[in-house]
């Protein structure tokens, strides 16, 4: 599952200890895995290698550029949706044309620049943003591709804040509306309108949505060949496999390929290019983030493991009310962790909030957790947070940004230092005055 594991007593990340790592780097910091994230890609890439997909990383997941050029060197593409990511992407080593661009606030800049840089496919997430596409191509004189997001109204059972393919999300358009679309830009000459975008939501733990979204493309485009001539060159399955916040919750990357490889491999013979957009399923679980304990209070029924990172650093025990398995970094013997399970079964667990520093009754990473006695000084993990951990760190009552490490072996490099002081005010210490008669940009 990854390469953070319980030796005497004691976490390693692949063979460095934790909290050798901690007092290198200080806390909180997030630690990833080398070996993690290249296992978990090639497992990926053997599982589907009947389709030979392009596998564009979600950047959105852990777009720390050191890892970005890990899988760019590994023959990954990217998934963007921003002119941020595409910056990233670029400065990572990765070709425009092995990028998908998506997201459904793309501005006329962001839309040029992509344009320039040459990207690979626009993910087109409605009509108007088809025509300012276009239109901006034309303007330009290029030419660009586009792949229409559909959303097929199936249902991901997942959180509700990350379920994107049901009729009432802002994503992509439904499958009446996308015949339209096709019928009235399918032969558009600044924006081939040539591929078909699917991202269903967030973790899916089942190859079912998937399978039952394809069904309902495939038939669209068989119809769209059949009546319009139009001829779907690519299919984009977006992103959703699912981590192992607990042991083996997820399905595994061949338990996907399984159900999805058979629907779309003679489409594939016949010329059809496939693109995976998978962030977690790679990074979630080669990521773990190392707080320490400050303080220990007890108030009432209560004890707090009050720590130096909470919903600043890693936002989604807050937000979505997810869990995430958290356990102390050093531990006697009888609390060695054979599994990541909810309720641990052993003896001498007390019930604690694990909570940060921020000024917030929300501000908790697990409320009423099992486990085992902690005390001023301990080191905690929090796992299976790489991916939508660091990216969504915030700078909330003035916290500088944690550091990130990247673990090879028994070597470890910072790969983002922890912001300082000072870094907090940086865009703040020279107010200047803006002429607002100039006239107002158009984004
Ligand atoms: N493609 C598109 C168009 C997406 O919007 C996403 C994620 C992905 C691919 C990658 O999905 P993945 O393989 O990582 O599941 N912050 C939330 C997750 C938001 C996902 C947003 N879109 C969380 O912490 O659970």
């Amino acid at each position: 599952m990854d390469a953070f594991t319980y030796r005497q007593n004691e976490l390693y990340c692949e063979d460095l200890p934790a909290e050798a790592i901690a007092e290198a780097v200080g806390t909180p910091c997030y630690v990833y895995s080398r070996r993690t994230i290249t296992d978990h890609y090639d497992r990926l890439r053997e599982a589907f290698a009947a389709l030979d997909p392009l596998i564009c990383y979600s950047i959105k997941s852990c777009g720390n550029i050191s890892i970005c050029r890990l899988l760019a060197e590994r023959g990954a593409g990217m998934d963007l949706v921003s002119g941020g990511e595409l910056h990233r992407a670029l400065r990572a080593g990765v070709g425009a044309a092995d990028c998908v661009y998506a997201g459904v606030g793309k501005t006329d800049q962001e839309i040029r620049r992509a344009i320039e840089a040459g990207i690979g496919w626009f993910n087109i997430e409605s009509e108007a943003e088809f025509e300012n596409i276009s239109a901006i191509a034309r303007e330009m004189n290029a030419t660009c591709r586009g792949a229409l997001r559909i959303n097929p109204d199936v249902d991901p059972r997942t959180h509700r804040y990350t379920t994107t393919g049901k009729k009432e999300t802002k994503f992509g358009v439904d499958l009446e509306r996308a015949r339209a679309a096709f019928q009235k830009y399918g032969h558009d000459a600044h924006c081939r309108l040539s591929g078909i975008h699917l991202h269903l939501g967030s973790p899916i733990y089942s190859a079912d949505p998937y399978v039952e979204s394809i069904h309902k493309v495939l038939a669209l485009m068989d119809e769209l060949n059949r009546e319009e001539s139009i001829e779907i060159e690519m299919l984009d399955l977006g992103g959703g496999f699912g981590a192992n916040y607990t042991t083996d919750q997820s399905p595994l990357a061949a338990d996907y390929a399984r159900e999805i490889v058979p629907l779309l491999e003679d489409r594939v013979r016949n010329g059809l290019k496939i693109v995976l957009e998978p962030g977690r399923t790679i990074m979630g679980n080669a990521g773990i983030l190392l707080t320490r304990v400050l303080y220990v209070k007890t108030s009432g029924e209560k004890t707090f493991a009050i720590c130096d990172g909470g919903m600043n650093v890693l936002l989604r025990p807050s937000h979505y009310d997810a869990f995430h398995f958290i356990w102390p970094a050093r531990v006697a013997a009888e609390h060695t962790p054979e599994r990541r399970e909810k309720d641990m079964a052993m003896p001498g667990l007390v019930p604690i909030d694990v909570v940060g520093p921020i000024c917030e009754t929300g501000d908790f990473l697990a409320i009423d957790r099992p486990l085992p006695p902690v005390e001023r000084g301990d080191l905690l993990a929090v796992f299976t947070a790489g991916a939508y951990g660091m990216v969504m760190a915030s700078r909330y009552n003035a916290m500088p940004l944690p550091a990130e490490a990247l673990v090879d072996g028994d070597q470890v490099k910072i790969i983002r230092e922890r912001e300082s002081l000072d870094d907090l005010l940086a865009h703040e210490l020279t107010p200047r005055t803006v002429d607002v008669t100039a006239a107002r940009p158009t984004s």
